[in-house]
């Protein structure tokens, strides 16, 4: 079957994921070969540093399963990533705000992924950010110390190694590495300071602070936002002979505006994701379930797109008033409730 770079951009690390287990006994140079999809400085990197695969594959699940819960209540849902259809190669990522996000979520995962692996001395080449370990004192007062997550480490080797892919030169692969940076970004903007005292009964006589990531979902959240407001780009003939071409924001007739670090941007306008088209990434929203209720994205209304939707009517069963009783039993009663659930035409 053949697969075009895009569309196995997932692939490779959902095949050999599932792989993952069976293959870390063996070798670099087997367990490289077996990844399907890599590109070839991907490979060398795998082969240099096998150690950090599991992180990389851990990263990129991670942003997927972000992905996944940010987007659950929407027509496109994430859903196809790491799926067998995307597998099989049906699905095309396009140049959409759907992409963008995607592209965003999973880099940040790698980057995050790996500045935590290196904090828990999971890889032989990194550990605690070395600048902040020797106690010296910051600007505010407090002494360095404790674990100070590497993220600069973390965000380069994610660089190299998620940007690696990106080797046409094409607008797809500008847009591509725009939103890979976005998503190191929103990783890099979100790193925290954590702080002990010590001193005698609770006094904060000395205090050493050192960096922390945040929650991966603090990322995704933000991500969401830029996703909301992710701009149009659109390629225009570069100045040095170096970049043929760059992506500017188009604002006016005459001016165009460079994209902000942050923003995500997109080529190609979304589709409406109601219908059937695997050629666009869409699944559909038949039999999706929907909230009645709501006038959100996950209200039937827009999910259904106005074809309306079924009811199901059933009885939701559940353990409850449980009871502990000396010595050693649970008692239980039953309840239950009739709840209905709709489902999209
Ligand atoms: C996402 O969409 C697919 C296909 O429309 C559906 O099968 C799946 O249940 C959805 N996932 C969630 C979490 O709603
Ligand atoms: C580090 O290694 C431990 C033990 O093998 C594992 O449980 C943990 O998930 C790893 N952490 C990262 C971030 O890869
Ligand atoms: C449906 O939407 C309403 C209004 O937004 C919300 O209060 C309710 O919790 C939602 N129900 C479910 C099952 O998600």
């Amino acid at each position: 079957m053949f697969l075009t770079q895009k569309s196995c951009f997932f692939l490779f690390l959902i095949v050999f994921l599932s792989a993952l287990s069976s293959v870390v006994a063996l070798g670099a140079n087997i367990i490289c070969n077996r990844i399907p999809g890599l590109a070839p400085k991907q490979k060398e990197i795998c082969q240099r540093r096998p150690d950090t695969i599991v992180a990389i594959g851990e990263g990129a699940r991670q942003g997927i399963s972000e992905c996944r819960w940010q987007f659950r209540g929407r027509r496109w849902n994430c859903t196809h990533l790491g799926s067998e259809k995307a597998t099989f190669g049906h699905v095309h990522i396009l140049g959409t705000k759907e992409a963008a996000y995607t592209y965003a979520v999973t880099s940040a995962g790698v980057a995050y992924s790996i500045t935590q692996a290196c904090s828990q001395g999971n890889l032989s080449s990194c550990g605690c950010d070395r600048s902040k370990l020797d106690g010296q004192y910051s600007p505010k007062g407090w002494r360095w110390g404790g674990c100070s997550a590497d993220f600069r480490y973390g965000l380069e080797f994610a660089r190299q190694f998620v940007d690696a892919r990106e080797i046409e030169h094409d607008a797809r692969s500008l847009m591509n590495l725009h939103n890979n940076r976005a998503g190191r970004k929103a990783v890099k903007d979100r790193m925290g300071t954590e702080c002990k005292c010590h001193g005698v009964s609770g006094a904060c006589t000395i205090k050493t602070c050192w960096t922390t990531l945040p929650r991966f979902r603090e990322v995704g959240d933000f991500l969401m936002k830029k996703y909301k407001k992710s701009k149009l780009a659109r390629p225009t003939k570069g100045k040095r002979a170096k970049t043929p071409i760059v992506l500017q924001l188009k604002r006016s007739r005459r001016t165009n505006k460079k994209p902000r670090r942050s923003d995500l941007i997109y080529l190609d306008r979304s589709p409406n994701y109601c219908e059937y088209d695997p050629d666009l990434g869409s699944l559909g929203t038949v039999g999706r379930t929907c909230n009645r209720t709501s006038v959100g994205t996950d209200g039937c209304d827009l999910m259904c797109c106005g074809r309306g939707y079924n009811t199901h009517q059933f009885t939701r069963t559940w353990q409850c008033n449980c009871k502990f009783h000396w010595c050693c039993t649970v008692t239980c009663q039953s309840c239950s409730e009739r709840t209905e659930e709709y489902t999209c035409k």
